[in-house]
Formats: C-alpha cells, structure tokens, sequence
C-alpha cells in the first residue's frame, strides 16, 4: 500500500479527528485503568509503522501482578475472543498510526470479533439496546471496533477482549450453535464487511433504486467481502446484478446470485467498456452502482450506463483526493463540467444496533445466505494471513482463529 493511502477510505479520515479527540480519555481510562488490571494473555502488537511481516509481533501483554480477568464497568462486557476478521483498513492503520506515542505502546490490530461473553458490568445486562434479549454469561456475540478504539489500540488480536455492550450484537442463530461453526462467519458478517454492506444497501440512494421496477445493480469489486455480501442483497431485493471481478472468480459471484460477470481483466479500462458496449444503455442503463474499489473514473463516465435519477455509492475513498474528488462529484454542475449523476463516498461507523440489523438479515429475511470465509488462520499465522490480506485477491474473509472453541474457564 502506498504512502498517499492514509485516507484510503472515510473511516480513516475520521480515525484522525476521532483518534485526537480520544487521545487522553483512552490513555487514562483503557490503558491505565483496564490494561493495569489485565493478567498476561497473548496478543498481537504493532510494533512498528510498516508492512505486517515488520510491524508485527506477537507478544503477552497485560500484569504479571495480576492473574485475573479483569471486571467488566457499566454497561461493558468481557469477551472470550474465539475468533477476529481482518480488514484491509488494518494494513493502514498499521502502516500510518504512529506506534511512538505512549498510548499505542501495546497497539493490538483489528476490528472485527467474535467470542462468548464471560463477564458482565453492572449495567450491561439492562442495557436498552439488549433489553428483547438481555445478554448473558455464554452468550455468543460477535461486532466491529470503531476507529478510537484502533486507534488506541484496543484491537481484537488478544484472548480477552472488554467491549461497550453497545458495540456487540448476537452471533446469528443461522451460522450454527458452536463458536467453531458460527464464529468466522460472525466476526466477518456483524463487523466491518457486513455493517458496510448495510450502510451501503440501506442508503436512501439505494432504497430508491431497489424500488423502481425490475431495478438493475452494477457491482464493481464484486468478490470480495463487502461485495459478495451486496450481490446476496441486491439480488434478495430484486434486482438484476452485474458483478465485476476478475475472471477466476466468476463461477463464484454467479453462484450467490449474479446475473451477469464483467471480467475486468479483459476489459480493461472498465469504464470506457461499459461506456462503450451497446449493452447498457437506454432500458438496460443501471439504477444502482456499488463501487467497492473506488474507480473515479468509474463515476466520471457513469452518465452512459447509468439512468438519470440512478446514483454511485463508493465506499473507497482515493487517498488524500477522498475529498477533493468528493466535492467535486457532488457540487460541480452539469454546465461546468460536473457529472450528471449522484455520487457518495460512505463511511461506515460501527455499532451493535447496525450489527443486529445484519444478523437479522441473515436470520430472518433472507437477505444474506452466506458470509464467504477465504480463509482461517491459527493465532500463530497472523503475519501470513495479513500478507494474503494485503494481495486484496481474498474472496470472502480472512479469519483467525484467536481461541477458537474450547470450553469457557473462568
Ligand atoms: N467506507 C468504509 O467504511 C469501508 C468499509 C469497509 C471496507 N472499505 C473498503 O472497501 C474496499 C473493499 O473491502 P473488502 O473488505 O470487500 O475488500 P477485500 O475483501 O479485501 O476485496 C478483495 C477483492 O477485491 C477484488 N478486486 C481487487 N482489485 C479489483 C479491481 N480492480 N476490480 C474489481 N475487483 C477487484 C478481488 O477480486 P479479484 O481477485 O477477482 O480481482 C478480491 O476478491 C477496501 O478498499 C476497503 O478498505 C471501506
């Protein structure tokens, strides 16, 4: 990954005003409350700015004066992590946080979790978000870590994870009744991939769109974990979907439900192909692209292939020109230049409630039918898994088994 990425998406643009406003709230509150009264466990630590093979390490971090768990405050919980996702804005993070600081000496990487609760703080089980089904000892949940939390490096790569209940929401009844079976697909589904894929589809944009009439879905980055979960949906929905990927990957996105499989390789500038195929213009123009790969250009030529009133929601940003080129597909008129067609660059920030939303997807309406795992990992091989990670060639999530299933002590 490039210098120029430290904004490769919106999450990390907020990651740098969140994590300046964070700063010394984390530093007092996690790292000298919280980490003082952890017991050694096993974690993997940022130790220095770079690739994964250089910048980490796994380490134990924690007391060695103390040798219990720590209890969890308020409404947080403590969870025993069976398994973590991982996520292309933890290379970023990796790579641009500076580990010099003093609240990042023991900077823990990546967002998504999924475990079984093991303690409770006193308001935790009331909690308003939880009150259908109040959490308990056992309960198996799973979520995403928002960018503070990254950022002061409270990540999911350790034993024992302490969460605000607010962030974590039940692993889905569908992915099956042990932490082995329910745990991959969890940690992918309710964190980053699964919440992003719901901003995206629930986007008022996007409602629009899978209204209209025999709607028709353009998905660009269609194999990897946002996307395929976007084909499943769009598809739920109705619509007709073209999935871009490459060409190894077709019988893949046509088996979760794509219609059509543009092979990028072979048609490449994809634009200018789109632009200029006869194939999808007038009646056959698209309502809704997804761009899960931030192709500027993918919106500048949108006009041939995308109806009037349809509209591009990217979810890439493109490094520190995230806000330029934002501005300017959203404000430049038609008359100067500008495209004639709605643009958003979306920036998904956790949250339990967004969480549950997707599990019920999967449970209930049918929306999602699978949280594709690329593949799992031991604790052990987490450099490897962050070098397959970074070849951007997984289809589905990349998964570690952090404990993985076995019986819950405490
Ligand atoms: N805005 C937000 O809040 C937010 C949230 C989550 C993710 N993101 C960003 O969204 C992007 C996708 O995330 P993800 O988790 O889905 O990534 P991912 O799973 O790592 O994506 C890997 C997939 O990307 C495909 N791909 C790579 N280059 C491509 C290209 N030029 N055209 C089409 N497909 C291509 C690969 O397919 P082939 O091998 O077939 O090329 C591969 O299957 C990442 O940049 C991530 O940082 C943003």
């Amino acid at each position: 990954m490039s210098s120029s990425s430290l904004f490769t998406d919106p999450a990390i643009l907020s990651l740098v005003s969140a994590s300046l406003v964070l700063l010394l709230a984390q530093f007092y509150t996690n790292l000298v409350i919280n980490r003082s009264l952890s017991p050694k466990m096993k974690a993997w630590v940022v130790v220095k700015n770079g690739g994964p093979s250089e910048a980490l390490a796994l380490k134990e971090v924690g007391e060695e004066t103390t040798t219990s768990l720590p209890e969890p405050k308020g409404a947080d919980v403590l969870i025993r992590v069976s398994h973590a996702a991982l996520n292309p804005a933890d290379l970023v993070f990796m790579r641009h946080i500076p580990t010099w600081v003093p609240f990042r000496r023991q900077a823990i990487p990546a967002m998504d979790f999924a475990g079984q609760i093991i303690a409770l703080g006193p308001k935790a089980a009331a909690a308003p978000s939880h009150a259908a089904k109040p959490l308990v000892v056992g309960t198996r949940v799973a979520g995403c870590l928002n960018v503070g939390l990254i950022a002061t490096g409270h990540g999911a790569l350790v034993e024992y994870l302490t969460v605000s209940s607010e962030l974590v929401a039940r692993q889905p009844k569908s992915f099956g009744d042990s932490n082995a079976k329910a745990g991959p697909p969890s940690a992918g589904l309710l964190g980053c991939a699964g919440q992003t894929a719901h901003l995206a589809a629930t986007d008022a944009r996007a409602e629009a769109a899978f209204g209209v009439a025999e709607p028709r879905v353009l998905i660009n980055g269609a194999s990897g974990a946002v996307g395929s979960l976007l084909i499943q949906i769009s598809k739920a929905r109705g619509a007709y979907v073209a999935a871009v990927c490459s060409g190894k990957n077709a019988d893949f996105v046509r088996r979760l439900g794509a219609d059509l499989v543009i092979d990028y390789t072979k048609h490449d500038p994809l634009p200018a192909y789109l632009a200029s195929t006869g194939e999808f213009h007038g009646a056959n123009a698209f309502n809704l692209i997804f761009d899960c790969v931030g192709d500027q250009s993918l919106f500048l030529k949108s006009p041939a292939y995308l109806t009037p009133r349809g509209a591009l929601l990217c979810i890439v940003g493109k490094g520190p020109m995230a806000v330029p080129y934002t501005l300017r597909n959203r404000l430049v008129p038609s008359i100067l230049g500008g495209t004639p067609r709605a643009y958003r660059l979306l920036g998904m920030s956790p949250s339990g409630e967004r969480a549950r939303a997707v599990a019920k997807w999967a449970d209930e309406g049918g929306l999602i039918k699978e949280m594709t795992i690329d593949s799992e990992y031991d604790m052990a091989d987490v450099k490897k898994a962050y070098e397959k990670q970074a070849t951007k060639r997984a289809v589905g999530k990349i998964v570690i088994r952090v404990q993985g299933d076995k019986k819950v002590d405490r």
